[in-house]
């Protein structure tokens, strides 16, 4: 048996604050935060010191939600549970009913926050969460801001809110939420989270690319032929008819987490790690990014809306039958686009992005095809796949290095292989929710992985043109997929049109 690879030994707790989540009693809270303090704890990543505070419209005690606290670390932490950690856990676990969606109420809070800052020694730091509808997320920033609950940015001890998604509707509501939220906190205070860059394959991206040597010198437009960037999930609705309705695929994937993907793919190397520098080169790539002419957007884009169809061989209604749609809905449940980034690097190489709900397989993954070989001098080599560099983010955590070796014997035939690395061989079958690191980034003021506002302003000024002509002509086909299918025959000649395929999977 060999040492695992990664070390371990090194570990810096964050530093120690009360950790206020509004929404405290959903399912965010239950299903990802919970477990993720668990898990940060358990590494020691956390200091002993801290304490959680959830907040919620429900009447429930501190004894109900410490049950609920263990109740979530049994669903969604790996096994065995450390049974003294979680009773420490869960004594620095306590619960304030709200509601807290009105600026006044707020002001409770303060009391709460004072007698645990002593109890807790956290010196006073808070991380305040926002994990509530997000028309709340305006009246909360200005009620804590009211309340005196905000401190100065530059000072200890200190303030922060993480904002979860969505980050406004469109480019001006998006806008106003920023003014709302500048009104009591500054921009280093600020933490929008977008949950894919939490994932450690989303992680290991920047990583992978500007730390080894070997990849670098070819990930350009003279050894690229394109990227593909697909997320592909067999969910529907799932009881989120209400929201996602007002939605739509490209503002629930596309807009944040899928372009998200594309930057790290394509930035320029930064000059340090410093949070600011990677965001820097970011967002360059967002802006480099050409907007899409009204009549342009039938050729770069393609919209679909699932019917009935048939998922892991079960039958499934249509999106327009799912709770809270009407069956008239024209909301996008899929959407592929064809973006270039017009840079020195990427000029003239596509970037296709894919994305539904429904569709045969859950599926994250990015794909860089690279260019042939410039002189093909066999034609068994005419007919192979071209080389291919494919990262799957998710379920199936591992990179793959695609390209074809000579099959034994003294003929000359070539076969597809593959080599790979997997996550498993560093992680084992560690359960992780993803937002273990944003929580101890945000606790450790590291803003890395989080959305500047020039980010979210340059992302939604991709979307907006695509946003307005759908909004413009009611697609006359929809339904226009099955589910269990990948998606309008429309995606397919989105990329064919260019002489492309999209990966089979
Ligand atoms: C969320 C979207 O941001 O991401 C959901 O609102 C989507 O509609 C989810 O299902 C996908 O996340 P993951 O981590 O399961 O790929």
């Amino acid at each position: 048996m060999t040492d695992p690879p990664c070390d371990r030994s090194d570990v810096s707790p964050a530093p120690p604050c009360v950790l206020v989540v509004f929404g405290g009693s959903g399912d965010l809270a239950r299903r990802k935060l919970l477990p993720a303090i668990y898990n940060l704890a358990s590494s020691r990543f956390l200091d002993e010191r801290g304490a959680v505070l959830l907040l919620g419209a429900k009447p429930l005690s501190d004894d109900a939600v410490r049950a609920r606290l263990a109740e979530s670390v049994r669903e969604f932490c790996t096994p065995p549970i450390d049974s003294a950690l979680l009773e420490r856990l869960q004594r620095a676990t306590y619960y304030l009913e709200g509601p807290f969606n009105r600026g006044r109420e707020i002001e409770r809070l303060g009391t709460k926050l004072q007698e645990l800052a002593a109890r807790h020694d956290t010196s006073g730091n808070a991380l305040f969460y926002l994990a509530t509808p997000p028309d709340a997320f305006g009246p909360i920033a200005a009620g804590l801001g009211a309340a005196g609950l905000v401190r100065p940015a530059d000072g200890q001890p200190w303030s922060r809110l993480v904002v979860e998604k969505p980050f406004g509707h469109d480019l001006t509501s998006a806008r106003a939420l920023d003014r709302t939220l500048h009104g009591s906190f500054a921009e280093p205070q600020i933490f929008r989270i977008d949950h894919y860059l939490g994932k450690e394959t989303v992680q290991n991206l920047l990583l992978l690319r500007f730390t080894n040597g070997l990849f670098e010198p070819i990930w350009n437009r003279r050894y690229v032929d394109h990227v593909q960037i697909v997320v592909a999930e067999t969910l529907g609705a799932e009881g989120r008819g209400a929201y996602y309705d007002g939605a739509g695929a490209l503002r629930d994937m596309l807009q944040n987490h899928m372009l998200q993907l594309l930057c790290l793919i394509a930035m320029e190397p930064p000059i340090s790690f410093a949070a600011e520098q990677i965001r820097n080169e970011k967002v360059k790539v967002l802006e480099a990014i050409g907007q899409v002419a009204p009549e342009e957007v039938a050729r770069v884009a393609v919209r679909g809306q699932y019917g009935p169809g048939t998922i892991d061989g079960m039958p499934v209604p249509g999106y327009r039958q799912e709770p809270d749609v009407p069956d008239d809905s024209v909301t996008d449940t899929f959407a592929a686009l064809r973006l270039e980034v017009d840079n020195w690097r990427w000029a003239g190489v596509p970037f296709y992005l894919r994305t539904g709900k429904r569709l045969p397989r859950r599926d994250t993954e990015i794909t860089i095809q690279f260019r042939r070989a410039p002189l093909i001098l066999l034609s068994a080599a005419q007919r192979q796949p071209p080389n291919r560099l494919v990262i799957h983010v998710q379920p199936d955590e591992r990179i793959a290095l695609h390209f074809h070796a000579k099959c034994p014997g003294p003929q000359i035939r070539l076969a597809p292989v593959e080599m790979t690395f997997s996550y498993r061989e560093l992680d084992g079958a560690q359960r992780r929710t993803g937002y273990e690191t944003l929580l101890y980034d945000a606790m450790a003021g590291d803003a890395t992985s989080f959305h500047r506002a020039d980010m979210i302003d340059a992302a939604w000024r991709v979307v907006n043109p695509l946003l307005d002509a759908w909004a413009a002509e009611r697609p006359a086909d929809f339904p226009n997929y099955a589910a269990g299918s990948w998606g309008p025959a429309g995606a397919d000649d989105l990329v064919h049109r260019d002489g492309r395929s999209w990966r089979r999977h």
